[in-house]
Formats: structure tokens, C-alpha cells, sequence
């Protein structure tokens, strides 16, 4: 498993403004270069397509978060900033420069599970599953973005998250 936290964000691409036609981003550390890319290409298809199949689609149409992943860039401070987003909804061609992690990029039951993964599967947090890991990608996000975030917090991130599930 890649440890994608430790990875330097977009260190291999300073982004300039000149034109270019190849589309440059990482998914899960490893790096993709697409010539002239087809900008109909959603994330979830290309996900798919290249067997990274732990990001599920259900609706479609970025209501039901089945196939929430996290993307993570710099901001203009030069600050890493990560954001759940609805794979379903994206074209490829909008991460120029951007990290993609998905499910798979986090952990596994083979060389361990992420925290989130773990907690949801001891605390019997899924029902079918399928969406499982739009929920994962959610929280490790959120996770991400507040490292340190107080309990409080949490709950009230929870229940945003999961508004039909009051645990
Ligand atoms: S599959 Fe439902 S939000 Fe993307």
C-alpha cells in the first residue's frame, strides 16, 4: 500500500499558464499522462476502466455520494487542500495537477485498512456496502482537512454525512 499522505503534492508539476494538450495528475500516487485527452471522460469511467473498480456509481448524478473520492491540490498559499468530490460529476480533463485518491489508495484488508475503513467495519457501519466507500472517502477527506478536529465536531460532521443514520 502507498502511503499517499507522505507523497509531495503536484511536486512534479509547477503549473504554468503557457498551453499545453497532455493532462497530468496522480491517482494514488502514480502519475497519469494523457495526450489530448477526451473531455466527455468522467473519473468514475476512467476509475473503472483501469481497474480501480473500489469506487462505486450508483445514481449517476452526484446525489447519493457512492462514488465520493479525494482530490487534494495547493491553494495559492501553497497549503495541500483535500475535498471530497463526486467522481460521477468530473471529467478527467479538471485534474490537471490534481491528486486523486480513492478507496484502494487508502488501505486494504492485505496490508491494513485506513482508520476510517477499520472503524466502519468493526462498527458494523455498512448495510449492502455499496456505497461504503463514498462514505470512507468522505470521512478520510474531512479527516484531512481537519486533523484536528474535536469530537463535537465530528458528530456534527456525522450527521451531515449520514442524516439518515442517527447513530
Ligand atoms: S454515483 Fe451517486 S453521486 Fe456519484
Amino acid at each position: 500500500m502507498k502511503n499517499v499522505a507522505n507523497l509531495s503534492l503536484c511536486d512534479a508539476v509547477e503549473l504554468d499558464n503557457s498551453y499545453s494538450n497532455k493532462l497530468i495528475f496522480w491517482i494514488n500516487g502514480e502519475k497519469v499522462e494523457i495526450e489530448n485527452a477526451d473531455p466527455t471522460i468522467l473519473l468514475s469511467d476512467y476509475l473503472h476502466d483501469h481497474g480501480l473498480t473500489g469506487t462505486k456509481v450508483a445514481c449517476g448524478q452526484g446525489g447519493c455520494g457512492a462514488c465520493t473520492v479525494m482530490i487534494s491540490q495547493k491553494d495559492q498559499t501553497g497549503k495541500a487542500v483535500h475535498r471530497p468530490i463526486n467522481s460521477c460529476l468530473r471529467p478527467i480533463c479538471s485534474l490537471d495537477g490534481m491528486m486523486v485518491t480513492t478507496t484502494e489508495g487508502i488501505g486494504n484488508v492485505r496490508d491494513g485498512l485506513d482508520p476510517t475503513q477499520y472503524s466502519l467495519a468493526i462498527n458494523n457501519g455498512s448495510q449492502c456496502g455499496f456505497c461504503t466507500p463514498g462514505f470512507v472517502m468522505n470521512a478520510h477527506a474531512y479527516l484531512q482537512e481537519h486533523p484536528k478536529a474535536t469530537e463535537q465536531k465530528l458528530k456534527t460532521y456525522r450527521r451531515q454525512l449520514l442524516p439518515l443514520h442517527r447513530l
